[in-house]
């Protein structure tokens, strides 16, 4: 899978190789006031070039310094060296988040795919390249290893390539070859490389991360944004199948995940590995993980982030952070979180393409609140001056906290404000349903579950109901609207039915009250056709509380079920689970009221098997029966 090495004449390429070996003290010159100097970045930093011909190099004068990911090497940059250099970084992780709060460095906002254009068209001219390669082979091809990122045409447009040569450096399959005759200067240097081990991540980041692993599909490809949530979703996807991985960024979460046997060992055309990425940042587990493994394949970023690629891949899930999001959809990265990351890298780009790929998704996953749990990280609006918005309205798919996941795709600014209220921190979430109110996003009668009133998980299972898989679940305020389509599906015979009265419609504030249940002593199940794409609503049932006596509770029973679905057993099932329901909530009886011609719905009763009791009076029956 490497590509084809064409011949070579050992013995040219090693007296080129011996003539470029040079060590930095006699390099100084080679990075010249006001010049521009591009860094290899992330874990292939050069740290010897930059710590003597940049840091320690008190020459310089006013050079610009570019870089994609900054990890450590220039942390404590700034002040004194701040007229000598100034670094010009499109991404900004925490070592470097107060250099750039203080304003002692520059972030270039920009995608991956800007990043690419404006060194391979010569927006910016490069007058130095600081790289790091292996040592070369026997035919004097050495690897781009952990960091091909856009080193190909930085090595190409650069007036002068200056390559540390490190043992420690692995050699990777892809397109990460480069010749001697491709650089100018070689200084040798065995270091290890820099090392960005996995954040621990803390329980709300896994629960977010588990949420994040339901909605991934068996055969999907996978894009990880770089930060703790996306490393904490493959946590929980050792038990899926055929996933591929195809991501700017890898890190040492990959490593599990692949020995787990999740991850194929091919692209699905088979013409690739089963991993694609363009940097590996992490610790000596996945450096070790990558060399020579022909599972993995580094490629230049141009290849990665290309949408044409991500389009033709099936089920291609992007998987990002965001530091806020507000309650139209759209979200940020921001500074203002000291452990934060910042800039933009692949992120839009994958986000929004992923989720035109055939079954496709892209995943928007943050912490409700921030770290000590005293702001809501769902907004009504941005509250830091220094944010980037990545993700506009127009974008966003789904969003996930640790309460769970919401599709917005499709959704209105009203139905998206009030999901994203729904996967908000409990406590926060009347605050922003006031907010959403004082700016017309919601109704201004609109209601949540009371505060409290957790949405009971457990409850969701996924069924077959003939030939079709169904999800059972609790319903959420959300179903407004799907709920508002399957009374309107009913015959005018159907609603009779439901209602014992003559209804012809369900205004916003009646299917309100079909969807506001507590979760204590009211309950209402769903069954939902789609999976999560869009929201059909093809059965509702509910309990809620009639009258108690001493140790007898009573709950009341009601069900609909869409004509198209009815008379395959779906109405006996919800019933069934209601008596469950019901038992666990403490009710000891259950009752229904049954219009006497109502075949179906005595039918499904009588199906229980169990005693109850009936009686008519006025044409309706008043069935009951003992839950306990
Ligand atoms: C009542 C209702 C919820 C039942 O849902 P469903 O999914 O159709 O129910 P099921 O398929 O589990 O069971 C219906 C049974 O009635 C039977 N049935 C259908 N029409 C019948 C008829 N005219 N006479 C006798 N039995 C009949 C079906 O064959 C089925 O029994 P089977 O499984 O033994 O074949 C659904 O019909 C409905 O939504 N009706 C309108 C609203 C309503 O009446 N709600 C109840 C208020 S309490």
């Amino acid at each position: 899978m490497n590509v084809k090495i064409p011949g070579e004449c050992p013995a040219m390429w090693r007296t080129e190789y011996e003539e470029k070996t040079t060590t930095v003290s006699d390099l100084k010159g080679v990075v010249s006031p006001g010049s521009c100097v591009y860094v290899e970045s992330g874990c292939g930093e050069p740290q010897h070039l930059v710590k003597h011909l940049i840091l320690e190099n008190t020459k310089l004068c006013d050079v610009q310094v570019y870089t994609s990911v900054p990890l450590s090497t220039y942390s404590d940059f700034g002040g004194d060296y701040g007229s000598r250099f100034r670094i010009q970084s499109f991404f900004i992780s925490p070592n470097m988040t107060s250099a750039f709060a203080d304003g002692r460095a520059d972030h270039l906002p920009m995608s991956s795919l800007g990043k690419y254009k404006l060194f391979s068209e010569g927006y910016i001219t490069i007058n130095t390249a600081l790289i790091q390669l292996s040592p070369p082979d026997a035919k004097g091809f050495m690897s781009l290893g952990v960091t091909v990122d856009i080193m190909r045409s930085i090595i190409e447009k650069a007036d002068v390539v200056v390559a540390q040569i490190n043992r420690y450096m692995p050699v990777t399959g892809g397109d990460t070859l480069v010749h001697v005759r491709d650089v100018d200067h070689i200084v040798e240097l065995d270091e290890p490389l820099v090392s960005y081990p996995l954040l621990e991540p803390d329980p709300e980041v896994m629960q977010v991360g588990e949420h994040i692993s339901r909605l991934i599909e068996d055969g999907a490809t996978l894009q990880i944004g770089f930060g703790r949530i996306p490393d904490a979703a493959l946590i929980f996807l050792k038990g899926k199948k055929d996933l591929r991985i195809h991501s700017e960024i890898i890190t040492d979460s990959v490593v599990d995940l692949a020995v787990s046997g999740a991850v194929s060992r091919s692209s699905a055309d088979c013409r690739e590995g089963g991993i694609t990425a363009s940097l590996c940042i992490g610790s000596e587990r996945v450096f070790g993980f990558v060399s020579g493994n022909q599972q993995v394949e580094m490629r230049s970023l141009s290849d990665i982030i290309s949408p044409g690629t991500i389009l033709s891949r099936e089920k291609f899930t992007a998987i990002n952070g965001a530091i806020e999001i507000d309650l139209t959809g759209q979200s940020c990265v921001g500074m203002g979180d000291q452990m934060g990351y910042f800039g933009a890298l692949g992120h839009a780009v994958f986000n929004r393409t992923a989720m035109f790929s055939p079954g496709g998704k892209g995943i928007i996953a943050l912490r409700s609140t921030s770290r000590d749990g005293s702001l809501s990280r769902i907004v009504p609006e941005f509250t830091d001056r220094k944010i980037g918005i990545v993700t506009t309205q127009s974008d966003v798919n789904y969003v996930v906290t640790e309460y769970g996941s919401v599709n917005l795709f499709g959704k209105s600014i009203r139905e998206r404000a009030l999901a994203l209220i729904t996967i908000a921190h409990p406590r926060f979430r009347q605050w922003l349903l006031d907010e959403a109110k004082r700016m017309n996003y919601v109704y201004e009668d609109q209601v949540l579950p009371p505060e409290g009133a957790g949405y009971p998980g457990s409850y969701e299972s996924l069924c077959r109901f003939g030939d079709k898989g169904l999800l059972v679940r609790p319903v959420k305020v959300t179903d407004e609207r799907a709920v508002q389509n399957l009374f309107y599906a009913m015959s005018k015979d159907d609603r009779f039915h439901r209602f014992l009265m003559h209804v012809s419609s369900l205004h916003h504030k009646q299917a309100q009250d079909l969807v506001t249940v507590d979760y204590t002593s009211s309950m209402a199940l769903v069954i939902q056709n789609g999976q999560g794409r869009q929201d059909e609503i093809v059965a509702v049932a509910h309990i809620a509380p009639e009258e108690s006596r001493g140790a007898r509770k009573v709950c009341e029973f009601a069900a609909m079920v869409d004509p198209l679905w009815q008379n395959q057993g779906i109405g006996t099932f919800l019933l069934r689970r209601m008596i469950a329901v019901g038992r666990e909530m403490g009710y000891s009886h259950m009752r229904a009221y049954v219009w006497e011609d109502n075949r179906q719905m005595l039918k499904a009763f009588e199906k229980l098997g169990c005693g109850m009791t009936q009686e008519l009076d006025c044409h309706v029956y008043r069935v009951s029966l003992a839950i306990d």
